[in-house]
């Protein structure tokens, strides 16, 4: 935390990620965003060790017999010990079968918030919503992060990560419209009305589906694959490379389930408002990051029955911070 950030009395927006978590201050009607990796990995505990990664100013944490190197950093050192990175989050939730999920994701929110500066200071942070079908440990992930805030010191409120993306892009159009945030391990919808949710739901396959896929048909990891799409991916077709291929394949795939699992819970929903009006869509989230990402999401628009008219479809100008935009916005209301 910087100076600034410990006189900063405002509310915070959290977007706690399965790849990344961001937090959103807002300064002289301008946004701030600080962002860490929601990763870490270990390594075997020795003193220098410790001794040389605090004079490096390296965000570690000593535990029992190993340190944990976190956030920003893991990624950093995974190269230089030629060691994978682990995550605590799977899926949008704390992931069950590791066991540093908790402490690490407790230790990257207190790096990036630090103690709340006045009382009760208000944080807005994300959930996803509900998987269809799925029982889900959503009510669990949601009581520690919120535990991990009030002992920080903050008053926090959970916020689904589809109504906060309504809230960071849709204030134009009176906060009704579908938000949907396309991650690293969902991709989580909220239709709200006037700022009320009225259907959120949430899809499973998304960024980390699209690279464990493309990683099994083209034996490369996983981790070499992600990194390939957020450098140079193009959603334009099929051509010679196999990983372009591969990762173009997947990408078609998780766009045409999203839209069709869109249209089946619009169309099957006992309680739709009527709106007199077209609405506006918006995608957000990294995996809506590349070149002719829209032109595949309208094609399968085109191919489903949507039940709602809408006004536009566009990708958020900043598809990272939207999500902790739109909790801040939030927690600002
Ligand atoms: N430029 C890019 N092109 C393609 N994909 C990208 C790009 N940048 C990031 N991604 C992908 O976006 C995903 C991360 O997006 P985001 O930060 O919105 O997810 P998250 O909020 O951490 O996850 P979730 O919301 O599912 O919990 C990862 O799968 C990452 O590989
Ligand atoms: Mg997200």
């Amino acid at each position: 935390m910087s100076k600034s950030e410990e006189e900063y009395t405002q509310p915070i927006g959290l977007d706690v990620g399965t790849s990344r978590i961001v937090a959103a201050r807002s300064a002289d009607k301008r946004y701030r965003y600080e962002s860490q990796l929601n990763a870490f990995l270990t390594l075997p505990y020795s003193k220098l060790a410790d001794n040389l990664l605090q004079r490096e100013n390296v965000f570690h944490e000593v535990h029992g017999s190993e340190i944990v190197v976190a956030g920003n950093d893991a990624e950093r050192f995974a190269e230089v010990f030629h060691v994978e990175t682990r995550r605590p989050m799977q899926n949008g939730i704390l992931n069950p079968q590791e066991p540093h999920s908790l402490a690490v994701v407790r230790s990257i929110i207190g790096k990036l918030l630090g103690r709340a500066t006045v009382e009760k200071q208000k944080v807005y942070f994300s959930v996803p919503a509900p998987v269809e079908g799925s029982e889900t440990g959503i009510p669990y992930h949601q009581a520690s992060i919120s535990q991990i805030l009030t002992e920080l010191g903050f008053a926090p409120t959970p916020i689904a990560e589809g109504l906060a993306v309504v809230f960071g892009e849709l204030g134009d159009a009176n906060f009704s419209g579908i938000g949907i945030s396309c991650g690293s391990g969902l991709c989580n919808v909220c239709l709200a009305v006037l700022s009320v949710p009225v259907i959120s739901f949430s899809v499973p396959k998304a960024g980390d589906f699209i690279d464990n896929q493309a990683a099994l048909v083209t034996g490369d990891l996983a981790i070499r694959l992600r990194i390939q799409k957020e450098k140079a991916f193009r959603l334009n077709g099929l051509c010679s490379d196999r990983v372009q291929n591969a990762l173009t394949v997947y990408y078609q795939e998780m766009i045409v389930n999203l839209v069709k699992t869109l249209c089946n819970h619009i169309s099957s929903a006992q309680k739709l408002p009527k709106l007199e009006q077209a609405i506006p869509l918006v995608l957000s989230g990294g995996t809506a990051m590349p070149h002719g990402f829209l032109d595949h999401f309208m094609t399968a628009m085109r191919a489903n029955e949507l039940p709602v008219k809408l006004s536009e479809v566009r990708i958020s100008a900043d598809p990272l911070n939207s999500t902790a935009r739109g909790a801040l916005m939030a927690a600002l209301c």
